[in-house]
């Protein structure tokens, strides 16, 4: 029995000895000492023993399970301490390397007009409303009164998908989209993307953003539109800002004019920013014409609206007085940064 558990002992240390990872360790340690261990065995085998033996046979089985459990323990201690240190070693932090700089980006010009504008309309009880970048010929054209002759369309000569599909030129078609809906009234603004096959220069570019504005309801009357505006350019350009109403054409409003905002650089008197007029145009505008009201399915007779239409680029290079729109699709921060 002395012999039997001498050599579990030799084995068990032979083992342990070795062992490089604590898994193995573990493996040792049910091997010899678990419920069906070895050592374990030899305990179940006592009954065999003869009983006067009985209790030296036991001290010996305790001194070995004793002697095979501190050479684990301490063989483990070893190995964790061995496992810390390469750790430490590998994560060294050089404290001495410069530091990474986080780049912080900034809001374009664009968002921060956007942002502005959507605003001043949210403050009346707009809703800000998107539609299609890509959109049919006839959302585009036809529901506004552009019919496939009109003249109007060659100014906007455009990027066609196929016949009926097109870039589209102008947010205007997000009213027909809207008016179709048939939930009245009607009160939003449609900012977002258009595209025009212009060169690119200081003021053009063949993609630009424009903010579409549309209020249908009864009685609505031209002195609205223009309140409305006064209100809007007096709160982007500052409270001593005039408006201006020139009658102008658009197919899809009637009567339909442009407007010009006093020029806030030099108050009205005449200046290189406004060309010495004192005046600077901002936008479209309109009340929406019976064809369209009527082809998008609102009773004309019962309904009046009024439309208007601002480039986005537009307010932000006269805000923010950047002379060349080309820097403002450039995207370079310290150009951003500025604003
Ligand atoms: N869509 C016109 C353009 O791109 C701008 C415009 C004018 C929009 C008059 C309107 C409006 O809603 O009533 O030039």
């Amino acid at each position: 029995m002395k012999e039997k558990l001498e050599r579990i002992k030799e084995e068990a240390v032979r083992q342990i000895q070795e062992s490089d990872v604590p898994e193995k360790l573990n493996e040792v340690r049910v091997r010899f000492l678990g419920k069906k261990g070895e050592l374990t065995a030899v305990l179940k085998g006592m009954k065999d023993v003869a009983p006067e033996e009985r209790p030296k046979v036991g001290q010996l089985v305790n001194e070995t399970r004793a002697a095979i459990e501190e050479l684990l323990e301490d063989t483990r201690k070893k190995m964790e301490a061995a496992i810390r240190e390469e750790r430490l070693k590998q994560e060294v932090i050089d404290v001495t390397l410069p530091a990474k700089k986080n780049m912080v980006g900034h809001s374009h010009p664009n968002t921060i007009a956007l942002e502005e504008v959507e605003r001043i309309f949210i403050g009346m009880g707009y809703e800000v409303v998107e539609g299609p970048e890509i959109e049919y010929d006839l959302y585009n054209f036809e529901k506004l009164n552009i019919p496939a002759d009109h003249p109007a369309k060659d100014e906007q000569d455009t990027f066609y998908i196929n016949k009926e599909i097109v870039l589209r030129t102008q947010t205007s078609p997000v009213q027909a989209r809207i008016m179709e809906q048939g939930k009245l009234p009607i009160r939003v603004i449609s900012p977002g993307r258009v595209f025009r096959s212009d060169e690119v220069d200081a003021t053009h570019s063949p993609s630009f953003h424009q903010i579409e504005g549309l209020v249908v309801d009864k009685n609505i009357s031209f002195s609205d539109l223009k309140g409305t505006l006064e209100v809007f350019a007096k709160e982007l350009f500052g409270p001593e800002t005039k408006t201006k109403f020139r009658p102008h054409h658009f197919p899809f409003t009637e009567p339909s004019a442009e407007v010009d905002v006093t020029c806030f650089k030099c108050g009205g008197k005449g200046c290189r920013f406004c060309k010495g007029s004192g005046w600077i145009e901002i936008l479209g505008c309109g009340m929406v014409h019976p064809h369209v009201l009527e082809m998008c399915g609102i009773d004309p007779e019962v309904y009046t609206g009024f439309a208007f239409g601002v480039g986005l680029e537009r307010i932000a290079l006269l805000k923010y007085e950047i002379d060349d729109m080309r820097l403002l699709y450039e995207n370079d921060i310290r150009f951003l940064k500025q604003f």
